[in-house]
């Protein structure tokens, strides 16, 4: 295991303040959709030698979506039970993952037994009913069911009311996207091949923002809980957790109104504060997180209520991986957002989500974003980077020094600026490094250079939404020999257009704070919004 950068020792990396909220990028919506409109084929560039990592809410043959004589393709369950067994009051959690459909059923014996309304597949789904309709449907349907049959979590039951509405307009959406007009929407309609299916995203977009609830569990003291890095490649994490408290939209006070609940803790800090260095021991990182699942578990019935199933914790920390399989219930069950998303180290695609890592050196990413267009970028192909990891010792051996073309170096001379060569390049290699996720990724994307993503075992952040294949270029490492071949293979304008597309995936990774729609924040915040809609919280005597 090795040791956290040096760099993270330095308080100047790190900020106790929240981050600071100051306005950026703001892109015209307009000039997104004319771009998108600009694209007039889909240029698929078939080089991904790696399987499908990512189960999708917004592909036909999705196993989330497919029908099945009218309900959800069920085909192999296990069940999972946990708890004490006494002879006066059984008590037990079921936690049943419906393997082909990426469902998650959970029974508990902490509430009383409930029907819920079925989550159908789309021939059977209740019709998406219009948001002022929705209340009082819920009040002369659901709840008319409800009374009367004493003890029921109808909260519980009226959050999964809402999921279920959720998942049967996106279900709807994939199905007939074809037929129906663009959404209405303000700032951004999403439209092109940089989505698996820009209508059910943004449909599924719009009901995270009308219906989906954050509580963010109070228990805990800064620096370690309510707070992390807002600079440095572990930005990410600070970030999150910053935003998310000031949230005032989708955060709610109120955990019984809640769908997930937030564990605010930052193991960037705790790194910092509580590993011993050199030590190679982590046990009171972990135990600092099982302790405070303890704690809130105690406290409130939600934890137990779902086994952590609709609770997430984050985390951009190499070992944030690591530092989750200190408890079991966390690591098996709850939603992980890491950017170490390693699936050869658990990281399961469906119920965990892919976080960016984005290395921010000022509070702003003013400067690191826009760069000229293809015929302004004299290099083919660019890196520069440390020998560590099992990816890169392979590029440099062969392409260091070794082709005009691909600009491979461990260091840059003296004088060059690494950004403006990323501008230089038509490529930017962005290769795992110890871990998989690599923060040139975005800043390939901030600079508009289309990223060359090399490595196995990582699945690229929103990758359920988005169309990587569409803007950017993936290659094995069995493939390291061929990457200059395989780039040449790309035409120009079928560069053209991954650069324009690049361009307008963008979006998704900016840093504003205030965060605003489409964002980064809100990316992530919509990446467990769809790991929720893969999880039933059944209440049961
Ligand atoms: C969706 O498509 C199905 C058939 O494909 C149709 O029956 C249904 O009315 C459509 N729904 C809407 C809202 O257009
Ligand atoms: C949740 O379960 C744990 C372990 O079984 C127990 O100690 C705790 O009291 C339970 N919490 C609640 C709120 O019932
Ligand atoms: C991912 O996990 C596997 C298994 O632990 C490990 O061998 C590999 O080095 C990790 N990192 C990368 C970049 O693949």
């Amino acid at each position: 295991m090795k040791e956290p950068p040096n760099s993270l020792s330095s308080p100047s990396h790190l900020c106790s303040l929240p981050c600071l909220h100051v306005n950026l990028c703001t892109r015209g919506g307009a000039f997104c959709m004319l771009l998108s409109l600009l694209l007039i084929s889909f240029a698929f560039v078939a080089i991904d030698s790696r399987k499908e990592n990512s189960v999708s809410w917004f592909s036909l043959d999705s196993p989330l979506v497919r029908e099945s004589g009218g309900g959800v393709l069920l085909s192999k369950s296990y069940s999972i039970k946990q708890g004490e067994k006494n002879s006066t009051k059984e008590k037990f959690v079921e936690l049943q993952r419906i393997e082909d459909s990426g469902e998650l059923v959970i029974n508990s014996s902490h509430g009383s037994s409930i029907s819920l309304p079925p989550v159908a597949a789309p021939s059977t789904a209740p019709m998406p009913v219009p948001a002022q309709r929705f209340s009082s449907l819920m009040n002369d349907a659901i709840l008319a069911k409800i009374r009367g049959s004493g003890g029921r979590d109808i909260k519980l039951e009226k959050i999964e009311y809402g999921l279920a509405r959720g998942r049967a307009a996106i279900r709807e959406a994939v199905q007939n996207k074809s037929y129906m007009p663009n959404l209405p929407d303000k700032d951004y309609v999403p439209i092109g091949p940089v989505y698996r299916n820009a209508y059910a995203f943004h449909r599924s977009y719009l009901e995270m923002e009308k219906i989906f609830k954050v509580y963010v569990y109070e228990e805990g003291e800064p620096p370690i809980f309510h707070d992390g890095p807002c600079r440095s490649i572990y930005s990410s994490e600070g970030r999150f957790i910053h935003s998310m408290e000031s949230d005032s939209k989708l955060r709610t006070r109120d955990p019984e109104l809640a769908h997930v609940y937030f564990l605010p803790f930052s193991v960037v800090k705790m790194v910092k504060l509580i590993y011993e260095p050199n030590s190679h021991d982590m046990e009171p990182l972990r135990r600092t997180v099982t302790d405070y699942i303890n704690v809130i578990g105690r406290k409130y019935p939600y934890w137990n209520r779902s086994i952590g199933a609709d609770h997430f914790m984050l985390s951009c920390h190499d070992w944030g991986p690591y530092v989750s399989s200190g408890h079991g219930h966390l690591f098996s069950n709850s939603i992980r957002v890491l950017c170490n998303a390693n699936t050869s180290e658990g990281f399961n695609p469906s119920k965990d989500v892919s976080l960016p890592e984005i290395n921010l050196k000022t509070d702003s990413i003013a400067g690191m974003v826009g760069g000229p267009s293809a015929s302004h970028r004299p290099i083919l192909a660019f890196f520069a980077g440390g020998d560590h990891g099992p990816i890169r010792p392979l590029l440099l051996k062969h392409w260091k020094n070794k082709d005009n073309d691909i600009h491979v170096n461990e260091y840059l001379p003296k004088g060059v600026s690494y950004y403006d060569m990323m501008r230089k390049s038509k490529y930017c290699i962005c290769p795992s490094g110890y871990e998989v996720a690599s923060p040139r990724i975005v800043e390939a994307l901030y600079l508009e250079c289309v990223p060359v993503t090399i490595g196995d075992n990582y699945v690229l952040p929103f990758s359920d939404v988005l169309n990587w294949k569409s803007f950017s270029v993936q290659v094995s490492k069995e493939d390291i020999p061929n990457l200059k071949s395989i780039l040449m293979s790309i035409s120009p304008r079928q560069y053209i257009r991954m650069q324009r597309r690049a361009k307008i995936a963008q979006r998704h990774f900016m840093v504003n704070s205030p965060p605003k729609r489409y964002d980064v924040f809100h990316m992530i915040l919509h990446s467990i919004w769809l790991r929720r809609l893969n999880v039933q919280v059944h209440a049961r005597a």
